[in-house]
Order: structure tokens, then sequence, then C-alpha cells
């Protein structure tokens, strides 16, 4: 009687997909990792010897890796050959480009998922305790992954191709115009302020981030600004802002902390502008209610289980509250951007 009165229900259904959806997650992270989506691009209505000549894999874990990647719809069989599902071409075929979802994969593959099996113990003792698996004793994965720079590597080209897969809202907010130079707290290895150069010709930008990650900057995208865009090395919270900016950002920064630290850098961020300078925070929100969010629910999770023991994708209205309490006047938010973003501004008097 129970099963029939489930049959209809979604919930059931996403209930039977949320439970094998570890396997096929890492089965789409095997495919991209041996470039089968690059492949089919190319080649599309291969058959499994034509893949299989691709990529070297034994006929049989082929078969059962195609056989799990086409359930998920993103690789689909007709007549015996394989195409890319229209997503798999759009998100994961072209492999070597920067925002290719395909380095997405690998990062959650290597630094988010072998954590979430700490998850009830570090949930339960209230810190991250996911970090042990890092060397070093710093208390964030951020200053961990120093010591490792082949994973801080593959952790950066992930986050940079979801950043760049979000930043097109950002860059297009009339936010800012007018604005003359903009400090890019947490800018990471800069590919946000590059993007926001290249958006308004008159904007220079200085990414403020760890040393370790100051220097994965110079290689990558934001080195191709260099007159526009500078790198200044620190710790938000021990270093002074670097001076001049008449605009602060905050992209995909503030939800990684607690309520304390967010209100000391957003009082940090107010007396660092001068008067009519702007600061913006911009990165995922849960719904006012928060039941909703996938990426956000995801996000607050490996922020508690590994990355920094505290944070979680706020909803909108937190940040307006830490914004009034810091001083910031014109308070408001753009909410329901791609990906869950949000972004929430206000004005120093
Ligand atoms: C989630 S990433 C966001 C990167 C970039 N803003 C974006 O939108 O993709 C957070 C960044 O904050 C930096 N970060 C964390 N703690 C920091 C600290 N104490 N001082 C400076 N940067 C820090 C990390 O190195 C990382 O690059």
């Amino acid at each position: 009687m129970q099963n029939a009165a489930h049959e209809d229900d979604s919930v059931l259904e996403r209930f039977h997909f949320l439970v094998n959806a570890p396997a096929l997650f890492n089965a789409v992270t095997t495919a991209a990792e041996l470039r089968i989506f690059a492949f089919l691009s190319s080649k599309p209505g291969s058959d499994a010897q034509d893949i299989r000549a691709f990529c070297g894999l034994p006929a049989h874990q082929l078969r059962v890796l195609l056989q799990a990647v086409c359930t998920t719809g993103l690789l689909e069989r007709r007549d015996g050959v394989y195409h890319n599902s229209a997503v798999a071409e759009s998100l994961l075929a072209a492999d070597d480009e920067p925002d290719s979802w395909s380095h997405i994969l690998t990062g959650w593959k290597e630094v988010y998922y072998p954590a979430f099996a700490h998850m009830t113990t570090a949930l339960r003792a209230g810190t991250n305790t996911a970090l042990q698996a890092h060397p070093g004793d710093e208390p964030t994965l951020y200053g961990r992954l120093a010591h490792d720079p082949g994973l801080e590597e593959v952790f950066h080209r992930a986050m940079t191709a979801f950043t760049l897969r979000s930043v097109d809202a950002l860059i297009e907010q009339p936010v800012f115009d007018g604005v003359r130079h903009v400090l890019d707290v947490g800018g990471g290895d800069g590919s946000t302020s590059a993007r926001l150069v290249a958006r308004h010709p008159g904007l220079t930008s200085t990414v403020f981030d760890m040393p370790s990650v100051s220097r994965l900057a110079s290689g990558a995208e934001a080195g191709a600004h260099p007159d526009r865009v500078s790198l200044a090395p620190g710790d938000m919270f021990t270093d002074p802002f670097p001076e001049g900016p008449d605009a602060v950002l905050f992209s995909h920064v503030l939800e990684i902390f607690d309520e304390d630290s967010i209100l000391l850098l957003m009082r940090k961020a107010y007396a660092a502008l001068p008067s009519g300078g702007r600061v913006v925070v911009y990165g995922y929100n849960v719904s006012d209610d928060e039941t909703e969010g996938v990426f956000g629910a995801r996000l607050g999770l490996y922020f508690n289980v590994l990355a920094s023991g505290r944070g979680m994708a706020y909803p909108a209205r937190d940040y307006e509250r830490w914004l009034r309490a810091a001083g910031f006047d014109e308070v408001g938010t753009v909410s329901g951007l791609p990906y869950e973003h949000g972004l929430s501004q206000g004005v120093k008097r």
C-alpha cells in the first residue's frame, strides 16, 4: 500500500537518483577524465570499438562505464553508436577551455567528495575534522593547500571554471558603472577581475589573496591585463587592505566565514572606502526560508566539513543585515541570478 501511495511521488524518484548519484558522479567524471565527451564531440556516432581505441579501457569495463553514463542522459546510444547529449556537448566537450565543467568534476572528486565521508563526525564535532587529511596546521583548507601545489592547482582550476560560469551575471551589473578601482578581496587567481576590467574599460582592479594563490594569478587570465589587474598578496584578516579602491568586491568569499568574521571584513571594507564608495557581495544565496538551493546546500556542507568549519550560502537578508550593521546605506540585493547567485551591495555615505 505504502509503495503504491509513493508511486507518483517526485521525492521518491529523486531519492532513487540520489542514492545512486555518488557512483554516477564518479562515472561521469571518469568519462570526462578519459576525454570521451571531447572524442564524441569530434566523432559523433562512434561505436564502442572506436571509443575503446581512443581511451584504451578494456572492452568490458568500457561497456560498464558507457552504460552508467547513458543512464544519466549525458551520453545517448542510438542504433548501437554513441552521441553526446546537448548538455554534455555544452558543458563537457570542450575540456581544454578554462570554463569546462570537466575541471569542476575533477576538483569536486579530489577535494570535496572525499571529505563528505567525514560529515557525521565533523557536524557532531562542530568543526572541519576532514581537514586532518591535508598536511599542515592552518585552520582552513585555503591555508593548507599551499603545502600541496598539485592539489591547489586542481582546486583553483575547478573554482575558476565555476567562477567563469557565473561571472557574466556579476560583470553585467550596473553597480560597476562609474567605479574606478575595485579591490577584489579573496580574488583567487584573478579570473573575476580579468573579466571585470575587460567589460569595464575605465576600471582597474587589485586582487588580494593568499601569497600562494597570487602565484597562480600571475600565470592565469589576470596576466592578460598586467596594466589594469594588480596582485596584492596577503591575509584578509591580519593584513591591511591595499589603499585606493572606490569599491570592494567579495566574490564567493564571505560565505566561507561566520557572522563575526563577516562583520569584521565588512567593517574593514567600510574603513578602506571613501565616501560614496560601495561594497559588493556576490555569491550563492539559499532561499530566505532556507529550504531551497542544492548548490548552496553542497557548499555549506563543504565549508563545515572541510574548508573552514563554519559558514554557509547565507540568505540575502543576512548579508543585508550585516551590511547595515557595518555602516553601509542604500543596502539592497539583486537575487535570482544564475546558479542560485545573488548580489548584495551597500554604499558608504
Ligand atoms: C571560494 S574562493 C573565491 C575566489 C574568487 N573570488 C571567485 O569568485 O572565484 C575564496 C578565496 O578566498 C581566499 N582566502 C581564503 N582565506 C583567505 C585569507 N585569510 N586571506 C586572503 N585570501 C583568503 C582563498 O585563497 C580563495 O582564493
